[in-house]
């Protein structure tokens, strides 16, 4: 099912082919939108200089060249050299109705399947998912989502931190407390109070000089890692109370992940050891200041010196780097990985550049494994700096969905007080979870964004509400079409001005989420909705499909518009937002 641009590129290049020569077949058409038609194609001025001829002449030659009779009428000469280009509507029409019956909206079947491991989430154990966590989360989310609706093969891992020092003094904490206790219960439900009052304990706020706790704490660290029974059991039970909270959190977003995906830092401990073997074996390590370090090159510090990624650290313990390096060993081992996506904050940038060069030089990382940071940036505030509650704390990340929820209840209630309680529940769900999760994603997922609930919940705007209600609209319009006996036509309508540029964008559909899949880039699916809930619009506006007096022309409306709600909900789904059927 060829998008417009696809189908023209096609005939483009075979006219190259046939005016130029073999070796011309696949020279860019540079088909673009234009102002003046359709589309337009600039390829003449860069083939007249391979050509040494002048563009306006190659211009001419390609027009002679070209077949498109059944896709566009005979394309003008503008400017230098410039072909403008118009659509047949029958063509788009004809296109459109193939739309209608194919599953996948005209998103192209990729020419191979790859496998995509990719990392996203990862929240820390008895710690509060943050803001920031949001983001990789959602982002992660429409990834693995579109790279599905693609047809990839998608393993999605969630490196959670469970594992390290912080370890120790949760444990006895948890020991102190008591695992049935209601301050144990917390790491369900606030677990940073169950963190913090660990860690006041292990800071000695109490002011006691000498720190018990924070002895049995050291001391239980290496315990744990060495593997007691007693010991793991009660670091399985902080785990798992720990995924009650995650699932929670995950649950509420409508997030994909499930404990099928967990792969946490802790899977990765029994390989560490022989990551830093293989490593110093092969010379890629070496003890600098009494830690094992690998000096990755082209990384220097500010001190002029080779910048080191700790492997191991002066006392024995492994960190961070190590449990990376085991895990894209696995990623690629294991996992047959193709394409590794991390989707984590900005911050870890130079982490991530190291860890795969380290992985790279050790052969861990083949050149055809393609490895991309998917960088995330910061939820700020209104005052323009790391969005926190105003006593400085970072915001829990469940207060905040409650209450985008809550917010979105009050204008729900307000639209529609007709709807039944646990519809407008349902609704103020989507709307709010929807309005989050849109802003987030509507946003380069490396620019900082101001979390603004206001605004992510208006009903006009680059918002998930004025999606969501372009849906709402055309789903009322079918059920009263339904109740006025209106069955759509098989094939869409498109024959005005309107109808024919809502058909033009439907046709993007696929080529669109191609490109947000090879650069994971779910901003530009945003963009890309959003202009289509504006191209509804206009139609809509311009031709009425109930008060239409034409029956034939009331249905092809009709089948129009059904189109658009598939191809918005699609989108939408792939994006994780979810369309009501009212509002
Ligand atoms: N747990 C880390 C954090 O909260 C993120 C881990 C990201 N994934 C990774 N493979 N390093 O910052």
């Amino acid at each position: 099912m060829p998008a417009p641009e696809i189908a023209l590129t096609e005939r483009f290049q075979s006219a190259f082919a046939s005016a130029f020569g073999p070796e011309y077949a696949d020279a860019d058409p540079i088909i673009r939108p234009s102002q003046f038609a359709d589309f337009q194609c600039n390829a003449a001025m860069g083939l007249a200089k391979r050509l040494g001829k002048k563009p306006r002449d190659i211009a001419a030659e390609i027009l002679a060249a070209v077949e498109l009779d059944d896709i566009a009428e005979t394309p003008e000469i503008a400017g230098p050299g410039f072909l403008n280009i118009r659509l047949r509507t029958e063509w788009i029409a004809a296109q459109a109705a193939e739309l209608t019956t194919d599953p996948r909206l005209g998103v192209p079947v990729p020419e191979t399947v790859d496998t995509v491991v990719v990392d996203y989430s990862a929240p820390n154990v008895a710690k509060e998912m943050h803001v920031g966590h949001l983001r990789t989360t959602v982002v992660g989310d429409s990834i693995v989502r579109t790279q599905e609706k693609l047809g990839h093969t998608v393993v999605r891992q969630n490196h959670i931190g469970d594992w390290g020092t912080p370890f120790g003094m949760l444990i006895e904490h948890l020991l102190d407390v008591g695992e049935d206790s209601d301050e144990a219960k917390l790491l369900e439900t606030d677990p940073n109070a169950f963190y913090q009052a660990a860690n006041a304990k292990f800071s000695g706020a109490d002011g006691s000089k000498h720190n018990e706790f924070a002895d049995r704490a050291r001391r239980r660290v290496p315990t744990l890692q060495s593997g007691d029974p007693e010991t793991l059991e009660i670091w399985r039970h902080l785990v798992e109370l720990s995924k009650q909270y995650f699932h929670r959190v995950y649950d509420m977003l409508d997030v994909t992940l499930t404990d099928d995906d967990l792969a946490g830092e802790s899977s990765y401990n029994d390989q560490l050891e022989i990551v830093c073997k293989i490593l110093e074996a092969d010379g890629l390590a070496r003890i600098s200041d009494g830690a094992l370090c690998v000096f990755p090159e082209g990384f220097i510090g500010r001190d002029e010196q080779p910048l080191p990624l700790i492997i191991r650290k002066t006392g024995g313990g492994y960190g961070y780097a190590t449990t990376d390096l085991a895990a894209i060993r696995h990623r690629v081992d294991a996992l047959g990985a193709d394409r590794i996506a991390y989707v984590i904050g900005t911050a870890q940038e130079l982490h991530l550049k190291m860890v795969f060069t380290a992985a790279r030089d050790a052969g861990w990382l083949p050149e055809e494994v393609d490895v991309q940071h998917v960088k995330i940036g910061s939820v700020l505030g209104e005052d323009g700096k790391i969005l926190r509650t105003r006593s400085g704390s970072s915001v829990r990340l469940m207060a905040l969905l409650e209450e985008a929820v809550t917010t979105a209840r009050t204008v729900i209630d307000e639209m529609r007080p007709d709807l039944p309680e646990a519809e407008r529940e349902q609704i103020a769900h989507d709307i709010g979870i929807g309005g989050v999760k849109y802003a987030d994603l509507s946003t380069s997922h490396d620019a900082d964004y101001t979390f603004d609930l206001d605004q992510m919940l208006a009903l006009t705007g680059n918002t998930a509400p004025y999606l969501q209600y372009a849906v709402a609209r055309i789903r009322s319009i079918s059920r009263k079409a339904e109740t006025q006996g209106l069955v759509a036509a098989d094939a869409p309508r498109v024959e005005n001005d309107a109808e024919r540029a809502l058909a033009l964008h439907l046709l993007d559909f696929g080529p669109t989420l191609t490109a947000v899949g090879a650069a994971y880039e779910p901003h530009r699916l945003c963009a890309y909705l959003f202009s289509l809930a504006q191209a509804f619009t206009s139609f809509y506006e311009a031709s009425p499909i109930l008060k239409e007096s034409d029956e034939q022309v009331r249905a092809g409306r009709l089948a129009l518009a059904q189109l658009a709600e598939k191809v918005l909900v699609e989108g939408l789904d792939a994006l994780g937002v979810n369309a009501p059927q009212q509002m």
